[in-house]
């Protein structure tokens, strides 16, 4: 079992940093001729249409990003509205631009690195009013599923996670899978960190609008891949799916499991040719799990894990109260998201740097942590311009409500070269990084640890962006420096690596 061979994780993360050396070094190109395709097409099946007109919630987004209130929660059932609600704010196309020498370009509900799109939604689902049971691919071109296989699957992702209660029960399931040559194209290896990140983005959408259907969701990345992948058909290693999501409670559980014949459905090609990347499918198997009881072992094994005691000055921050919550609505903040490309000099407020880091450590319903509000990550923060809090560089303790202040003093201009010497690192009000010791992580959950420290870095990045959005500022992911963000944040941060990093502020109108 290479899951717990688990150097291969550290070293698959120390081969993919970036650094001086590594980006001077860089001959890579992009093959414009050879991009693929940003959807997966299947030809010849039928599309069964969603329903257009999607409901509306009126819960302030800021309020979504919080746990679902287990009063407000509904068990059965999931109707056909609400799984059209909660695929569209995870992955439906919310804008559409057309670029000279380019052609349409399809924007998404949530942040992708480079727009590329390559994380796909399959729905496995009981007999639901409007749409049998079955299993299905999601296209967000015509807003359209299409039928893979008939009867109710629900069991095989059950068995896969080695009975995992919280899908037990569940009416609906979501399969996020990951063609990796719709990203490799642009990002070689490197790419396997983006699988998490992108699919992060994606289920902090996907949460945020279940809590939005008062439907509670749990996510599942400990699970058999091979019978996974198996069920949705899909061709490994060029796609594989990443995690499961439990969407409802209290349907009676599937028993029967129909045939899972291989289905040889007709897919359009991506481009011409597809190039491998060893690094990436190597760290993918190392960190597959063969087994159900070995899902069932993996599963609520991380305690909280604490950052040590505050020695440094405590900034205490101020969010705002439920009553008074910013009144944009989850559906709305999502529909006018997108990537910031400038900043203004405006500053922060500190209730508006609050509600952002309350909102990206809201707890995590997933099956690697033993409390919901255990956490791998520790947010640091790079501060330029909030009212009232001296720049300088920070961590964020979610139990002090706190900032502990590391080092006064902040160069926007070293902000930029922590960011590849991107201007939008230097115009942030603020850069907000997720840091993780990586060691005792894959020491506890093996390889598959690092999947799951990737993929929350990129859920508390998601739900960030959407925070800022419901305050009316902007953000941006942002690649960076691995080592020298983490010397930046030394001693504090000295073992830990970085795993994502989102820049915030007044957007700029370019
Ligand atoms: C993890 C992550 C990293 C990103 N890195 C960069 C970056 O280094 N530079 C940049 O300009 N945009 C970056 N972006 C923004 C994407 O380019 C943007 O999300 C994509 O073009 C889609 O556009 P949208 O977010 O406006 O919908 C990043 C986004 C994510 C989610």
């Amino acid at each position: 079992m290479d899951n717990w061979h688990s150097e291969l994780a550290l070293t698959y993360h120390e081969e993919t940093k970036h650094s001086y050396q590594s980006l001077r070094d860089d001959r890579h190109f992009l093959d414009w001729g050879n991009q693929p395709q940003p959807l997966k097409s299947y030809r010849g099946l039928q599309a069964i249409p969603l329903p257009a007109e999607l409901p509306t919630t009126q819960m302030p987004a800021l309020r979504a990003l919080a746990p679902l209130d287990p009063m407000a929660a509904r068990t059965l059932p999931v109707t056909l509205p609400d799984l059209a609600y909660i695929l569209f704010a995870a992955a439906g196309i919310t804008r559409r631009r057309t670029y000279p020498g380019y052609g349409e370009m399809l924007f998404r509900a949530a942040a992708c690195t480079g727009a590329l799109y390559h994380i796909d939604l399959y729905i496995v689902t009981a007999e639901m009013p409007g749409l049998s049971a079955g299993v299905y691919h999601f296209d967000p071109r015509d807003f359209a599923v299409r039928q893979l296989r008939a009867g109710d699957y629900r069991q095989v992702l059950v068995e896969a996670s080695g009975d995992n209660p919280a899908l037990r029960g569940a009416p609906v399931l979501i399969v996020g899978s990951d063609t990796f040559w719709r990203n490799t194209w642009k990002y070689r290896a490197r790419a396997y960190r983006h699988s998490f990140w992108d699919t992060g983005t994606i289920l902090a959408n996907l949460l945020a609008a279940a809590t939005a259907r008062g439907l509670p969701a749990h996510l599942a990345l400990g699970f058999v891949d091979a019978s996974v992948n198996a069920l949705l058909d899909i061709e490994t290693p060029r796609e594989v799916a990443l995690v499961l999501v439990g969407l409802g409670a209290g349907a009676p559980p599937a028993t029967m499991v129909p045939a899972m014949p291989a289905l040889h459905l007709d897919v359009a090609p991506l481009s011409a040719e597809e190039h491998h990347y060893h690094a990436l499918e190597i760290i993918h198997a190392a960190s597959a799990l063969e087994a159900p009881d070995e899902a069932l072992e993996w599963r609520e094994v991380v305690a909280t894990h604490g950052l040590p005691e505050a020695t440094g000055a405590i900034v205490p921050l101020a969010p705002t109260s439920v009553e008074n919550l910013p009144p944009a609505v989850l559906e709305a903040v999502i529909r006018r998201r997108g990537s910031a490309r400038g900043f203004t000099s405006q500053a922060l407020s500190l209730a508006q740097l609050s509600n952002v880091l309350v909102a990206a450590t809201q707890p995590i319903p997933a099956d690697y942590l033993a409390t919901p509000r255990s956490r791998l990550n520790d947010l640091y923060c790079l501060i330029h311009a909030v009212e009232g809090v001296a720049f300088g560089s920070y961590v964020w303790h979610p139990p002090l409500q706190s900032l502990e202040l590391l080092a006064a003093g902040a160069s926007r201009q070293e902000a930029g070269t922590l960011a590849l010497g991107q201007d939008l690192a230097e115009e942030a009000s603020v850069l907000v990084f997720a840091l993780c010791d990586l060691l005792p992580i894959v020491e506890r959950l093996g390889n598959r640890g690092y999947r799951a420290a990737q993929l929350e870095a990129g859920l508390m990045g998601g739900r960030m962006y959407l925070a800022a959005y419901a305050q009316g500022l902007g953000a941006t992911g942002l690649t960076f420096l691995d080592d020298d963000v983490t010397a930046y944040f030394a001693p504090h941060a000295a073992a830990k690596s970085v795993m994502f990093l989102l820049a915030m502020g007044y957007t700029a109108r370019r």
